[in-house]
């Protein structure tokens, strides 16, 4: 996951910006800056057209100086997950962030761990195993990063991110330093209500476990999900929410729409909660696949599907 992202900067007039401005928002970053960068290859889908300008910053207080200069320039930024996400084929306007570079992971007292926004969960999950603090392992296979699971309030049958977390890092729309705790976020299903910025750090309490039990139920529930799950094709996780105590990819199933493909998009035939991209998709092939099956579940089963994916960009 999915970090899954927000457009933030200009409410009013989001395309309302130059050349110029973008390349003031971008100037004298210590991290990467690509223009007119493809998407296809930041997202787990592999599908997406370009971003006007792709960041990565160096650090925290590059995150800081970027939001400020773009702000300041009404450029709108939008944080880019990379799971759970669909990025239409017009791509992205102004300038998309990759946290990628903020990676590190700090042990802190009564099994805590800091963890950089861009830290994958796979990674997070091995660190824990080492430190033998149980709490993370409903989220094994989950291929996002920290930040964009807490964002999205990612979560599996067998727990969720607002399980675990004491406190989240976020830097503010005006590029200051905010550290929120649990108490004073608001989670839903798939969901953290947060103040608009970039979540750069977040704070996991977990508890001491015994490390082979740890690593067993990691293992189990990998196990379960390659078996279950297309986790070796380009996807975008989950398309549509659970509705209330059934199973979307029951539903799909049930009205025979396992397989079913537009372009190179197809309804998974391993779990037909998944889209799998066998090639060269577009993501209006997506789009199209995932209205037909939408229209197929509300005539044969009576249920309207809701979109766990998110959708962003330009058509
Ligand atoms: N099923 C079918 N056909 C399918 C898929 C599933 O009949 O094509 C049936 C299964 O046989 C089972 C039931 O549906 O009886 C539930 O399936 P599964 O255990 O795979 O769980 P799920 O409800 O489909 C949820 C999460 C997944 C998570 C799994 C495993 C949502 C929307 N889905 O899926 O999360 O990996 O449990 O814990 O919350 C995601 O968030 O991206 C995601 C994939």
């Amino acid at each position: 996951m999915s970090a899954r992202g927000r457009r933030h900067g200009s409410k009013s007039s989001a395309s309302n910006f130059d050349k110029n401005d973008l390349h003031a928002s971008v100037a004298g970053l210590e991290g990467t800056v690509f223009f007119h960068a493809s998407l296809r290859d930041y997202t787990s889908f592999k599908i997406g057209g370009p971003a006007d300008v792709l960041v990565e910053p160096a650090d925290v207080e590059d995150v800081c100086r970027l939001v400020r200069q773009a702000t300041a320039r009404n450029v709108p930024w939008f944080v880019l997950g990379g799971t759970n996400l669909l990025v239409r084929d017009g791509g992205i306007r102004g300038i998309v962030v990759s946290l990628g570079e903020l990676r590190a992971i700090k042990d802190e007292q009564g099994s805590v761990l800091y963890a950089e926004g861009g830290v994958g969960m796979p990674t997070l999950i091995g660190h824990a195993i080492r430190r033998s603090l149980a709490g993370l392992e409903w989220a094994a296979g989950i291929p996002g990063t920290v930040a964009g699971c807490v964002v999205m309030n990612a979560g599996t049958r067998l727990g969720e991110m607002k399980d675990s977390v004491k406190g989240v890092r976020l830097v503010n729309t005006k590029g200051g330093i905010v550290d929120l705790p649990v108490s004073k976020i608001p989670f839903s299903y798939r969901r953290a209500q947060l103040p608009r910025g970039i979540v750069v750090g977040v704070w996991l309490q977990l508890r001491q476990g015994v490390r082979a039990e740890i690593e067993q139920i990691v293992k189990d529930y990998l196990h379960y999900r390659r078996d279950t799950q297309p986790l070796a094709m380009p996807s975008a996780g989950c398309v549509f929410k659970n509705p209330p105590k059934d199973s979307a990819g029951r539903l799909i199933e049930a009205v025979g729409l396992k397989g079913a493909r537009i372009g190179d998009v197809e309804v998974s035939t391993k779990h037909a909660n998944f889209m799998v991209n066998r090639g060269e998709a577009r993501a209006q092939d997506v789009l199209d696949l995932i209205g037909r099956v939408r229209r197929a579940v509300k005539r044969r089963a009576g249920v309207s599907l809701e979109l766990e994916l998110k959708i962003v960009g330009e058509a």
